[in-house]
């Protein structure tokens, strides 16, 4: 095999394969057909009222959303054009600087990044990783909830995979199908997971990174643990740890979120495919999720318990002996307390375990309990939520909250209604759903372990790949992004389009406003695509300003306008009319949308978090150049000619250094 050969079986689409092959409806099974056209052409503001939702305590048809506001433009800048240049485009009188670009020194020996990827493993555990994705600034006040702060914080920010041609001076070396360098394995191992990085504003109000205790880097091989019904579970044990309880590393960590008591969480994405397993009977806790006989990488090609956990082929008399259930330790929440740079980082299996691609929660009530929401980022997989039972107490509460609670997934009716599944053994309706699926499972551990295949039997809608949520900071309505489903055969009113190419957005509103219960309403807020296929916030055709396609990241800022982050690949990036990657503003109040940021050549835009003032954006790019090799840099920002790209924060903020917006 060539070095390309190999290198197309082993680095290879790091997307999740469609491995749902449950019988869920299709939803037009069950729609009638004016229905869904009202739903596919009528994608616009009120559309919950409009369908007659009849949800006690609910508004009234044609009520509004959200409270007025007035007539002030919350939009007051210039709609950014659609452009393939190999730099950031914003609107003038806004500046947007890169920040700790892969590489940057932040720990240990604050090792000088070099340009020709020399790096070494160890140097690799001491700087920035590859692929910043999802990010949170914590104020340095907030160590018990909200601070203040906006001079002074940690950022805290996921890696969430690798482009291994860079990564490398020469890319990466196979022989014969497999990995041969520990060396090279480890630095790729090192430069995933986390980083911590205690940031300040300086004089000139440039933020700076400070060399601080609390600089840390969490990778593919930091020692965790694991909490909830699953730890000690059976289906945990491994040679590394025979009780069940301890793990090792967090890997492909796509979108993250924060907790009320001043937590980062990170999530598990596209893990399935740094496991392999030969085992010609996969069990469904592992078939369920895609494993394959090869992957992604190659570290389980490599001798050595470090290496050898990634292949998950029974090889030992039982579990104790091998790593057949090593890849149960991923696809978890994983808390991680940043202000503690001993701390453990915890992975929380009452969470549910899937292709987690964030989690959000609903803005937390002193008494009530904490309600979170997070995608199963894959073709036809579903959206979840958590109801913890224990209550929320403001400056007490702590991750223990996310250890014993209810996991749900959505089901979205085809009149607008929905109701949240409960996966619970204790829950009567998931009882009969088991028994009369045939399923039985031995507890609650297994159940989560088993998530997909729970949220099968519920009987669960089958999304167009859910990515980020976001919850409206005033009315708790929720919000998530759809990216798009090439393999959708069957459209729903969820899910209104076959072979959706360009994704949307859908939001709902809990019965009585109340993020813990089992009902709620829902509408399509966005069409995402080009003015002949598309239909905006207002209700219109989207055009020159705001076209969009493969919406992905998603946040509220705290005067209730939606950021929208795009993650187009393929010919949608090389040729489409979208240009570039790009951020949007939309405000759900009068349905305005703008392009407000493009990003460099064959990158993504992802993360999104601010300072309390609102002064400071940080955004991340992530893949600039992707699929460049050292010899032929298919972009080359943020360092310019001839220099290698690097996924970078992006500061933005205003030359008038007043708020955003
Ligand atoms: Fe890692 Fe779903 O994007
Ligand atoms: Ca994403
Ligand atoms: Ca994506
Ligand atoms: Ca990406």
């Amino acid at each position: 095999m060539s070095h390309d050969e190999n290198n197309a079986v082993l680095f290879g689409s790091g997307d999740e394969a469609p491995s749902n092959h449950s019988h869920n409806p299709h939803f037009n099974e069950l729609v009638d057909a004016r229905r869904r056209q009202i739903l596919a052409g009528g994608a616009a503001l009120g559309v919950l009222g409009f369908l007659g939702v009849g949800l006690p305590g609910e508004s009234q048809a044609g009520e509004r959303h959200l409270p007025p506001f007035g007539r002030r433009n919350r939009l007051p800048f210039t709609a950014v054009a659609v452009g393939r240049a190999d730099g950031i485009s914003v609107p003038a009188g806004y500046r947007a600087t890169p920040f700790i670009p892969w590489g940057t020194p932040i720990t240990g020996g604050y090792p000088a990044f070099l340009e020709d990827a020399s790096n070494s493993a160890q140097d690799q555990a001491e700087q920035i990783g590859m692929h910043h994705d999802g990010m949170h600034f914590f104020p340095i006040d907030a160590q018990y909830g909200a601070g203040l702060n906006s001079r002074h914080g940690l950022l805290v920010l996921n890696h969430e995979y690798i482009d291994a041609p860079l990564l490398h001076p020469n890319g990466p070396t196979v022989v014969d199908g497999k990995r041969v360098s520990a060396e090279q394995v480890r630095k790729e191992i090192n430069a995933h997971g986390v980083s911590v990085v205690e940031i300040r504003r300086d004089v000139r109000g440039e933020w700076q990174v400070q060399p601080s205790a609390r600089n840390r880097r969490i990778t593919a091989a930091t020692p965790m643990q694991m909490s909830g019904p699953a730890r000690g579970h059976a289906l945990l044990r491994t040679r590394y740890s025979p009780e069940g309880t301890a793990s090792r590393g967090t890997q492909n960590n796509c979108a993250s979120g924060f907790t009320p008591w001043g937590t980062y969480v990170t999530c598990e994405e596209n893990w399935a495919g740094y496991f392999a397993s030969r085992d010609s009977d996969l069990p469904r806790e592992l078939k369920r999720y895609g494993l394959r006989s090869s992957s992604r990488f190659g570290w389980d090609t490599l001798s050595g318990d470090e290496f050898e956990r990634f292949d998950a082929t029974r090889k030992g008399a039982d579990a104790r002996a091998d790593y057949r259930n090593e890849p149960n330790h991923f696809g978890w929440i994983v808390e991680i307390d940043p202000f503690d740079p001993d701390s453990v980082p915890v992975k929380r299996s009452a969470l549910g375990r899937f292709a987690h691609e964030g989690l959000v929660f609903a803005k937390p009530r002193a008494g009530k309990p904490v309600v979170c929401y997070s995608g199963d980022d894959a073709q036809n997989e579903y959206i979840y939520k958590y109801v913890s039972r224990g209550k929320y107490r403001p400056g007490r509460s702590d991750g223990r909250l996310l250890d014993d609670g209810v996991l749900y997934a959505a089901r979205f009716n085809a009149d607008g209604s929905g109701d949240w599944l409960a996966l619970d053994l204790q829950d009567a309706a998931f009882q009969q759903a088991c028994a009369a699926a045939g399923v039985s499972f031995a507890d609650q551990g297994e159940v989560l372990i088993n998530t997909r295949l729970a949220a099968d039997i519920a009987g669960a809608t089958k999304m167009d790949r859910p990515e980020w949520g976001a919850v409206h900071p005033d009315s708790n309505e929720v919000y998530f992004t759809l990216t798009n489903n090439s393999a959708r055969t069957t459209a729903d009113a969820a899910n209104p389009r076959v072979k959706n190419a360009y994704g949307h957005i859908i939001r709902w509103r809990e019965e009585r406003r109340d993020n813990s219960g089992v009902r709620f309403a829902w509408d399509l807020f966005l069409l995402a695509g080009p003015e002949s296929d598309s239909r905006g916030p207002n209700g219109q055709a989207l055009g020159a300003d705001n076209m969009l396609a493969s919406p992905d990241g998603l946040w509220f800022d705290e005067d209730g306008r939606l950021w929208i982050q795009t993650d187009m690949s393929g010919s949608q990036l090389a040729s489409g009319p979208f240009g570039n990657n790009q951020m949007l503003v939309a405000d759900p109040h009068t349905g305005d949308m703008k392009r407000f940021l493009v990003g460099p050549l064959g990158a993504e835009i992802t993360g999104i978090t601010a300072t309390p003032d609102f002064r400071t954006l940080f955004i991340n790019v992530q893949h600039p150049g992707e699929g460049s090799t050292a010899n032929n840099l298919l972009s080359t920002w943020p360092d310019g000619p001839g220099k290698r790209p690097r996924s970078a924060t992006v500061i933005i903020t205003r030359e008038d250094r007043k708020r955003l917006l």
